[in-house]
């Protein structure tokens, strides 16, 4: 048995992990974001490291400290941002895992000056942001490509319908309604499933364990492709 920080099995591996959730401005005191507290792909970006892997970080903002022995860390906020990042480094990695929740969509004109409240109602119109994800999906050569689905209902059938729109080699998929798997907790109860449609349900752990976990998996993939 190795202790942690003493592996090796990931050495010389170019792992790029987005975490955190993306935030798309309405004025400059307001925005739409998420859940994701980042504890996911800290931990696999924390994991990683400790398996000898060159880790690029790409988070959104978070309240996490930045884990140590990171190749590089990049803070963007908004999903255009993470795109833009996220392509820049794709062509230079082995694997990327995109734990990131990023916002499906931004509000379509930005308010240099704050907002003033009205008695009517108000319409904030928003327009679709990018799947980067998706877009990985059609240049990938060599990469591993990791998705994860936050879902509530119907959870396979969505995933599964993720990893294929995406060409994915795994998505990794928690129901976010059952206690210890949500958002902020610090366990994760998740279903693995692989591209030739193989389903490994995993008991609550850690999300570090999760994390080690995924890279086994991936491990797999980087030494048969
Ligand atoms: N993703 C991405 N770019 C987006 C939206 C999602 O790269 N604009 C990635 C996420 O990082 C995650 C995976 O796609 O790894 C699945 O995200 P999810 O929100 O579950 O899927 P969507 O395709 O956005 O579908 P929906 O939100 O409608 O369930
Ligand atoms: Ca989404």
């Amino acid at each position: 048995e190795q202790l942690v920080g003493t592996r090796t099995d990931l050495q010389n591996k170019k792992i790029l992990i987005t975490a955190g959730p993306t935030r798309e401005p309405i004025d400059p005191v307001r925005f739409i974001s998420n859940h994701s507290s980042g504890k996911m792909g800290y931990s696999l970006a924390e994991a990683a490291v400790e398996r000898g892997g060159e880790v690029i970080l790409i988070s959104g903002p978070t309240s996490l400290e930045r884990p140590a022995g990171l190749y590089k860390y990049v803070a963007v906020e908004t999903a255009l941002e993470m795109r833009e990042q996220v392509l820049k480094f794709f062509p230079w990695c082995d694997v990327v895992i995109k734990a990131a929740a990023v916002a499906d969509y931004r509000p379509k004109n930005y308010s240099g000056r704050k907002i003033k409240k009205k008695d009517a109602e108000m319409v904030l119109e928003l327009e679709k942001n990018p799947d980067i994800l998706k877009e990985l999906g059609e240049k990938k050569d060599r990469q591993v490509l990791v998705g994860f689905a936050a879902e509530t209902n119907d959870i396979q059938k969505n995933a599964l319908e993720k990893l294929n729109r995406k060409n994915l080699d795994l998505i990794v998929v928690n129901d976010v309604t059952v206690e210890g798997a949500g958002f902020g907790v610090d366990t994760n109860i998740v279903k693995i499933i692989h591209r030739n449609g193989t389903i490994e349900e995993l008991p609550k752990m850690p999300k570090k364990e999760v994390a080690n976990a995924i890279l086994d998996r991936i491990l797999q993939y980087l030494n048969y492709s």
